[in-house]
């Protein structure tokens, strides 16, 4: 009879330490959601701040220089307020849940940072001075540090958002990061990191993958995507040397390969990788360009393979965005933008023979996945 109650007892037991087990993990869930949201929002607050002040900057010598358009539609900022704080709900609940790991939220060296502060200011006026003048082929790309071992694409000879020596200076590369955050308010990171989730939900390898980066910039993705996907070759492309540089000395490892060349014209083998994926590049290509890559990523990719893509909203993904859409490429130099947000990317990745196309929007980013049967 006592070893019954006994046996009873401890059952009882057992379960309240199942229940308080989960309540202190769901809990803890909660507490770490919390703080990695707070990080991310500090992120846009000091980033708003920054954008605030160069904005200001501009209109003290709005004589010589145009800022970039000031949207005043409270419906239209509410909205945008509502979505940053949407995405970075989304980020903390993906690292809560293991898709990615905490380390991407990495802060970066506070030193690093504000000395960029005054390479920034002065670069911003000289932006709102090619903007004022809409000047758009500011620099010499002979005698930019740009590698003549890769002949650059005459379409991308010119300065994309109005910046100092295009894609096509150390400079340029060493600001880039920082300038894309402060346009998008501290969000970037984040929106690049939802096209993490799409891909592992239709990866089906359960082995370490062959990975492929179109247009990978100053390897800001690639930091990453290289933390949360399970990789035995990590190959980082872009068409740009200084900005490759760049990305070659913040990515280490042994897996890792830099290759400088256009994502049109891809030197290697058919059948040679399990993902292939890009982000914000297509906006910047002419439409011809950007079906060429889709091809070629067909074919560099294995069967069963996928093709992943990070890039701009589309026009009526959000109606009441159309707006923002249409100011942006004036703004900031994008002269194929256009015919990127009317571009449907669906026909063109199945005209590449791609199947199970899927896609989404956040905030301000769309993403695709497709695979190669
Ligand atoms: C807007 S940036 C995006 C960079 C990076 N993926 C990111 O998430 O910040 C576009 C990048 O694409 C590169 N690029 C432009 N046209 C390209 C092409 N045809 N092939 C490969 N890279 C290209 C540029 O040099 C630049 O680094």
């Amino acid at each position: 009879m006592l070893n019954i109650v006994n046996l009873e007892l401890r059952q009882c037991l057992d379960v309240l330490i199942f229940f308080r087990k989960k309540a202190y993990n769901k809990l803890m869930k909660k507490f770490i959601e919390n703080s990695i949201f707070a990080s991310n929002l500090t992120k846009t607050l000091l980033y708003s701040i920054e954008y605030k002040m160069l904005f200001q900057l501009s209109r003290c010598f709005s004589y010589f220089v145009t800022p970039p358009f000031q949207e005043k539609d409270k419906n239209l900022l509410k909205f945008l307020e509502a979505g940053v704080i949407k995405i970075h709900t989304e980020d903390a609940k993906n690292i809560s849940e293991g898709i990615y790991p905490i380390e991407v939220i990495r802060p970066k060296s506070p030193f690093r940072h504000i000395q960029n502060i005054p390479m920034l200011f002065l670069d911003s006026l000289k932006i709102s001075r090619r903007r004022k003048l809409n000047i758009k082929k500011d620099f010499n790309i002979q005698s930019s540090e740009s590698a003549e071992a890769v002949e650059i694409p005459d379409y991308l000879k010119r300065n994309y958002h109005f910046q100092t020596d295009g894609y096509f200076s150390e400079q340029s590369a060493k600001l880039y990061e920082h300038q894309v955050e402060i346009l998008f308010s501290g969000t970037a990171g984040p929106m690049r990191r939802m096209l993490i989730k799409m891909i592992k939900e239709k990866l089906n390898h359960d082995r370490p993958i062959k990975i492929l980066e179109i247009g990978a910039g100053v390897g800001s993705a690639s930091l990453d995507f290289s933390k949360a996907l399970n990789y035995s070759s990590y190959t980082v492309t872009d068409v740009s040397d200084s900005y490759l540089n760049n990305a070659q000395k913040r990515l280490n490892g042994p897996n890792f390969q830099f290759v400088q060349t256009p994502g049109e014209l891809l030197p290697f083998e058919d059948n040679s990788f399990d993902l292939v994926f890009s982000v914000f590049l297509f906006h910047e290509l002419p439409v011809n360009i950007r079906e060429k890559v889709l091809h070629e990523s067909f074919r560099v990719l294995n069967a069963g393979g996928i093709v992943a893509i990070c890039d701009s909203l589309q026009l009526d993904d959000e109606p009441i965005l159309n707006k923002v859409l249409k100011q942006f490429p004036l703004d900031y130099h994008e002269p194929f933008y256009i015919s990127y947000i009317n571009w449907n990317v669906k026909t063109s990745l199945e005209n590449a023979c791609f199947t199970e196309v899927s896609s989404d929007f956040k905030l301000l980013s769309k993403y695709w996945t497709a695979r190669k049967q």
